[in-house]
């Protein structure tokens, strides 16, 4: 097939290996800036960043990226380091669950290498403390024997940039937060972006999209890029068993509906959060602990996946008392709203 052809020619697929989502997600990454589409500002800053540390030949001054899942906070740290023209070595917060497996990475890089750190929010106090030396004054701390023995010594390390990742930035220390030269916050992408994106990805993996089947993935793709590819995916199967391989919009609607993602982008774990909170709980307000348990889904997924979504969209509202479903909630499940108790809530 011809993607497959072109992955394997681009390295990403082995020969004979299944296409999964990881596979998916690598083979359509932007390698360049040039490449990415949408987060215009935070492009052309990170763009200046980068070659006023290149011309300098010094490292890029290290980076957090922090925003929900799927916007592109590991796509960037790999352009970051592409365009640097060095490695970068990728782990995460909870992978680093030593000091030990710390300094056997740190000692790793090469001069201006990229150290990216996936939820670096998840580092245990002692790691994250080890790591402080190491991104201020580019040593580390080694201590070598034990007992009345032991010596403590510092190690010199090539000058890296660490680029972290957070869904959250209230999840950081505060020391940790401050030796951030540069924090981006990566938003929500709009329609317009996400329907260049589909383009993008349909034309790398050779899937034939009409302008308006892709504005219709687009639009139902929660902001996200990898949302957008992940439906396209979906919709490129039903357009290759149930159609003639081409997503047309009469065609990604069909999809759509079939993947139970509704007219707003919502799965099926989103309108039971607003369900549980609107059945269960009288609209709100209820602690997120309790819509948790009501729909059996970890707190941590609620607040970083689902939750930012639905209080931007303005589904729901954060109050000190807890998660309030709004009228547009109300509205999107044809749940009958009562005004007047909204009003003496509130
Ligand atoms: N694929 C996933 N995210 C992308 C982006 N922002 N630009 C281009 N292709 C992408």
């Amino acid at each position: 097939m011809a993607r497959d052809k072109q992955d394997i020619d681009r390295g990403v697929l082995e020969p004979g290996a299944a296409m999964d989502e990881k596979t998916f997600d690598l083979t359509l990454r932007p390698r360049l800036l040039d490449e990415y589409i949408g987060q215009t500002k935070h492009r052309a800053n990170l763009r200046v960043f980068i070659e006023a540390a290149r011309r300098r030949g010094e490292p890029l001054d290290h980076v957090l990226f922090c925003g929900p899942p799927g916007l592109g906070k590991t796509t960037l740290a790999h352009i970051i380091a592409n365009e640097l023209g060095v490695t970068l070595h990728a782990t995460s917060g909870p992978a680093i669950d030593h000091k030990g497996t710390l300094a056997a990475l740190l000692t790793k890089l090469g001069p201006r290498d990229v150290l990216f750190i996936d939820e670096i929010h998840r580092l245990t106090p002692i790691v994250e403390e080890n790591l402080y030396p190491a991104i201020e004054e580019f040593e580390i701390d080694i201590i070598a024997g034990d007992g009345p023995h032991a010596a403590s010594y510092k190690l010199p390390l090539s000058p890296f940039t660490l680029v972290g990742a957070t869904t959250r930035t209230g999840l950081l220390t505060s020391p940790l937060l401050s030796r951030f030269g540069v924090t981006i916050r990566l938003d929500y992408y709009p329609p317009e972006d996400l329907v260049q994106i589909v383009r993008r990805s349909a034309s790398l993996l050779c899937v034939p999209v009409d302008d308006d089947g892709a504005f219709e993935i687009a639009r139902r793709a929660r902001g996200t890029p990898r949302i957008a590819n992940r439906l396209l995916r979906r919709v490129r199967d039903f357009a290759e068993v149930e159609a003639n391989g081409r997503i047309s919009l009469q065609l990604a609607r069909h999809a759509l509906a079939r993947l139970e993602v509704d007219e707003a982008g919502f799965d099926e774990m989103d309108r039971r959060i607003l369900r549980a909170i609107i059945e269960k709980f009288g609209g709100g307000p209820v602690g997120v602990e309790t819509i948790a348990a009501a729909v059996s889904e970890p707190r941590d997924t609620i607040e970083d996946v689902y939750e930012p979504y639905l209080l931007q969209g303005g589904y729901l509202q954060r109050t000190p008392r807890g998660r309030v479903a709004t009228r547009r909630a109300y509205e999107h499940l044809g749940a009958p709203f009562d005004e007047g108790l909204q009003r003496r809530l509130f």
